[in-house]
């Protein structure tokens, strides 16, 4: 996946960013400028990225139009971002509602935006990263498609997490000796708790910086728990429009939070590309490690 427009550079607006500076190859810093993300942490890191519109739509559910590509009008820029987050993280999980609407994607640095996939290698190498991060695909239903690139390409090291049911369904089918399957116990209702997920994934995986591109419902797990340090929020400027009971999705999906336990949140940066805003929230306040 790619754009064929050339990123533009990140305006600096406000920074409160925490953590170590990211060895960023000289091109990415020119876009970037100094990027820091916690780089040392004694328990996982847990990151979410996302783009939304300005009223708050990150997919807009329609045939052929799914996926935050036609959110954030598929900016370069964004991708750009989507791939350092990528090449730094040890771990990226996402819901298996994410692989059947974008079948055929790989959650990778490269695929996202291939014109810098030397400087994402790069950037890998200087953070001592010897091995791609691991894709985990997470699903209650164990409905998954193994035929799809993903767990056929053998190009990235691949975690399935399921039900004790949902592996029953994954082992009907041939699974690549390259697939880790997992399975746990769901809460009631059905999901898999954001601290189970985790813990097979620190089990699976070296490090402890884990990004999370969703989707909504998995986004809710880990904020529902209080799992999630830090959301990336690209703020596109567009309007996608609601009419009732559309089943657009917003940034998270599954629970209220406000009133009676609104999630408040710290701002830690803002960059500007355009008229995108690139915004950074912590979620949970932690102890200098
Ligand atoms: N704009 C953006 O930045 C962005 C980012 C991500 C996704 N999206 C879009 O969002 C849409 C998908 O939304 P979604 O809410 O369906 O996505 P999702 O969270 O990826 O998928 C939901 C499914 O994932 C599994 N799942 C999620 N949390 C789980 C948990 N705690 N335990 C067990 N299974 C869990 C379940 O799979 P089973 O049904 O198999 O049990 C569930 O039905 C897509 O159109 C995607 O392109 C947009």
């Amino acid at each position: 996946m790619s754009t064929d427009k050339r990123p533009e550079t990140f305006v600096p607006l406000y920074s409160q960013e925490r953590g170590d500076k990211l060895p960023l190859p000289a091109s990415l810093a020119a876009l970037l400028g100094d990027f820091r993300l916690p780089l040392k942490t004694q328990s996982p890191y847990v990151i979410g990225n996302f783009a939304s519109t300005i009223d708050g739509v990150v997919s807009l559910n329609e045939q052929g139009h799914t996926g935050g590509g036609p959110i954030s009008g598929f900016l370069a820029s964004d991708h750009v971002l989507m791939g350092v987050l990528r090449a730094a993280a040890d771990a990226i999980i996402v819901g298996a509602g994410t692989l059947r609407d974008e079948p055929g994607h790989r959650w990778t640095a490269e695929y996202i935006y291939p014109a810098f996939a030397q400087e994402y290698r790069d950037l890998r190498l200087a953070l001592g990263k010897t091995i791609p991060p691991l894709t985990v695909l997470v699903s209650a239903s164990g409905h998954i498609d193994l035929n799809q690139g993903l767990f056929q390409r053998r190009e990235v090291p691949v975690l399935i997490i399921t039900t004790p049911e949902g592996e029953k369904r994954v082992r009907t089918k041939k699974i690549p000796s390259w697939v880790q399957l997992a399975s746990v116990q769901p809460q009631q209702g059905g999901n898999i708790s954001a601290q189970n997920i985790l813990t097979l994934v620190e089990q699976a995986c070296h490090g402890q910086l884990f990004l999370t591109e969703g989707g909504p419902q998995l986004l809710n797990a880990f904020l529902s728990e209080g799992q999630l340090d830090e959301l990336f929020l690209t703020l596109a400027p567009q309007l996608a429009g609601h009419i009732h009971n559309d089943q657009r999705p917003a940034v998270v999906m599954g629970a209220h939070f406000a009133p009676d336990r609104p999630l408040w949140s710290t701002l830690q940066s803002v960059r500007l590309v355009g008229s995108h805003l690139f915004l950074r929230y912590a979620f949970r306040e932690r102890e200098r490690e």
